[in-house]
């Protein structure tokens, strides 16, 4: 049985299952230049299902977010190693965006990540992505680095985050 996160409208915010990723993996290849092996995309909802959130209208999937966790340096200049969550990939097809599922996405992901006792949530983000950085501002992300030629096409990112405990 599906457990709905959220319903904004006829869309529904739930966990994915694995039957959800081939519809995941084609709205990354539509929307996004960073691509993953099929193997990638498994291994996320296995480890953290909790952030491997997916957007339906009426039995259709229209936007996606997974994430993973770390141990590593604090994003926020904390002492020894926390534990993060990293947002991989986040997107919605073209024609539902602006309807507020991105939100959603997200604010149910820091949820996910919380239950998992991360004390920050991280994100790289190209810096020519306006929309993208807004939204994640909009929920309290801050830009903490910009990463030099961070993408293969040499753009930079920002790196975000924001503290969840
Ligand atoms: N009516 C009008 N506008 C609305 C409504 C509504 N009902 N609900 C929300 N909005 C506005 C929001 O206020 C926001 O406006 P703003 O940009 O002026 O601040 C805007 O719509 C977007 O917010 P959402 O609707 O919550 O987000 P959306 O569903 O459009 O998804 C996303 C945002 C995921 C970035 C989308 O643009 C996308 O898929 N882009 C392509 C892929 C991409 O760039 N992904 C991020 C890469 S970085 C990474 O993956 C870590
Ligand atoms: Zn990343």
């Amino acid at each position: 049985m599906q457990v709905i996160l959220r319903q904004l409208g006829d869309c529904s915010i739930r966990r994915a299952a694995p039957s959800d990723l081939i519809s995941v993996m084609e709205i990354n290849l539509k929307t996004l230049p960073e691509h993953y092996s099929d193997y990638f995309y498994e291994s996320l909802l296995k480890e953290l299902p909790e952030a491997f959130l997916v957007a339906e209208i009426d039995g259709k999937i229209v936007g996606y977010e997974m994430c993973k966790t770390e141990f590593g340096f604090s994003n926020f200049k904390k002492l020894g190693f926390v534990k993060k969550g990293h947002v991989v990939s986040i997107a919605v097809l073209d024609e539902h965006r602006k309807k507020g599922i991105g939100k959603a996405l997200v604010e149910e992901s820091v949820i996910g990540v919380k239950s998992r006792n991360c004390d920050e949530f991280y994100l790289e983000v190209r810096c020519s992505n306006t929309d993208a950085v807004r939204l994640y501002e909009k929920l309290g992300f801050v830009i903490r680095l910009e990463l030099n030629a961070y993408y293969r096409d040499g753009e930079s990112a920002y790196l975000m985050a924001i503290e969840v405990d």
